[in-house]
């Protein structure tokens, strides 16, 4: 399988996931084809260049809307044939029409155990909200945010001194396992979508 993944920054989850598809032991039943960021000079950019991956920029800022800025990215994606989209710290929000025209086949790693805590800061919602253990979950994309059935998750403690960053990294840890877990079960189709936007396991 031939596979996207689509950044905003740093990019240490698309590390992962480029470590284990170069690893051939890793089975992972996939390449990575392209990497697609709306931010210029990102390291995550860096990341795919120096294992010769192909990246391409597209700024949403040149787009006069959400839509059309999906479309171009919809295009790249089609001409690289990419079979499964990967979301590794993109930070924008898809549209509708988008997550409809990859659904089942595209996949976001979030930094807490869903259902909770969807969107922005989670690991400070966690902390606030005094749970003691946290983690990170991958799952199918819908257009509602951080919604979408499971695919896997990765528990952490979270200790009584932590602070959010500490945290941050903590479950980014974890995200670097469950990442590449998920991306293989997709792949390798062990795992897909159901009509009813509930997993099927094989
Ligand atoms: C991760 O914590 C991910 O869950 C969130 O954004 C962060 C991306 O980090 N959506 P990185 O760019 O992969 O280092």
């Amino acid at each position: 399988k031939r596979v996207g993944v689509l950044i905003s920054g740093s990019g240490t989850n698309l590390q992962a996931l480029i470590d284990a598809t170069l690893d051939p032991l890793s089975q992972m039943g996939c390449e990575i084809v392209l990497v697609l960021s709306n931010k210029p000079n990102v390291q995550g950019l860096e990341r795919a260049e120096r294992v010769n991956i192909p990246t391409k920029v597209l700024s949403h800022k040149d787009y006069s809307s959400r839509e059309d800025f999906d479309k171009a990215m919809h295009n790249e994606l089609v001409a690289a044939g990419v079979d499964i989209v990967c979301l590794a710290g993109f930070m924008r929000i898809l549209s509708g029409e988008f997550t409809r025209k990859w659904k089942g086949k595209l996949i976001n790693v979030h930094p807490a155990l869903l259902p909770l805590f969807k969107g922005t800061h989670a690991q400070k919602q966690a902390l606030e909200a005094g749970v003691r253990v946290s983690g990170c979950s991958v799952h199918f994309v819908e257009e509602d945010v951080d919604a979408g059935a499971i695919i896997t998750q990765e528990t952490v403690p979270i200790e009584v001194n932590d602070t959010e960053d500490i945290l941050i990294e903590r479950i980014k840890t974890a995200e670097h396992k469950a990442f590449p877990r998920a991306l293989k079960l997709l792949a390798t189709e062990k795992v897909k979508l159901g009509d009813n936007n509930k997993i099927i396991w094989s």
